[in-house]
């Protein structure tokens, strides 16, 4: 069978979302990583983003983001027809398989979506962020996490990536035949949930200023 011919099937639909979606995981935990930069004073963090941007690590990276994230939505808006339709003769099961899932994964998809829009109008663009200044990275994060409502914000966005990641990480692995394991899953999302938490709640309560 060829590239096509493979995407038409399901498996090879799952199969587009499995790896878009593990490219979409590297980038989030090296970003969580990067964020923790944050405990050791303004200049590590300040001099992380200006390395990024030194290497010339920031464009190939936006572009290889908006790639994974275009064939993930369209993959995931597929099988959701696809299997709408097969349902279509049996009516009765519609809310029985696989609802709960489908449709928090669905919910948490465009929770992230819009907080990343947020987040980019905030920390990137800076228009959103009380500071403000491209660049100034340990200043903007400070002055946004003063406001119990920023906290809020990231800390709901954040818990919506982990759920996404549990579900999605156990779904990717059992498509590419590893395990069905749930623990890897669960455990990966705890880890990138405490560490992107760590920065707001660290700043709101003045370890970091
Ligand atoms: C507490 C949590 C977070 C903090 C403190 C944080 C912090 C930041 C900062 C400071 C920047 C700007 C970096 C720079 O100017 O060089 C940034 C950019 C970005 N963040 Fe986050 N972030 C958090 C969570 C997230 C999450 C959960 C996601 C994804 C779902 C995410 C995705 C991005 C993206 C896509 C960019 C744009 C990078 C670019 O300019 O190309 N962030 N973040």
């Amino acid at each position: 069978m060829d590239t096509i011919g493979l995407y038409r099937t399901t498996v090879g639909k799952k199969v587009v979302m499995a790896v878009t979606g593990a490219g979409l995981l590297l980038y989030v935990v090296v970003h969580m990583l990067g964020n923790l930069t944050v405990f050791s004073g303004p200049d590590a963090i300040n001099g992380y983003g200006h390395w990024l941007r030194e290497i010339g690590a920031v464009w190939p990276t936006r572009v290889a983001l908006l790639a994974c994230v275009t064939l993930h939505f369209v993959a995931a808006y597929q099988l959701t027809a696809k299997a709408r339709k097969a349902r279509g003769r049996y009516e009765h099961r519609r809310r029985v398989q696989g609802s709960y899932a489908a449709r928090t994964m669905r919910w948490g998809g465009v929770i992230i979506a819009l907080f990343v829009v947020y987040h980019l109008l905030d920390l990137t663009v800076g228009w959103l962020n009380p500071n403000g200044i491209p660049g100034e990275i340990h200043a903007n994060v400070v002055a946004d996490f003063q406001h119990w409502y920023v906290v809020l914000a990231y800390a709901i966005a954040v818990l919506a990536l982990g759920f996404h990641i549990r579900h999605g990480v156990w779904s990717a692995i059992q498509t590419l035949g590893v395990t069905t394991s749930r623990v890897i899953g669960l455990g990966v999302a705890v880890a990138i949930c405490a560490g992107f938490l760590s920065v707001p709640f660290a700043v709101f309560t003045g370890l970091v200023s």
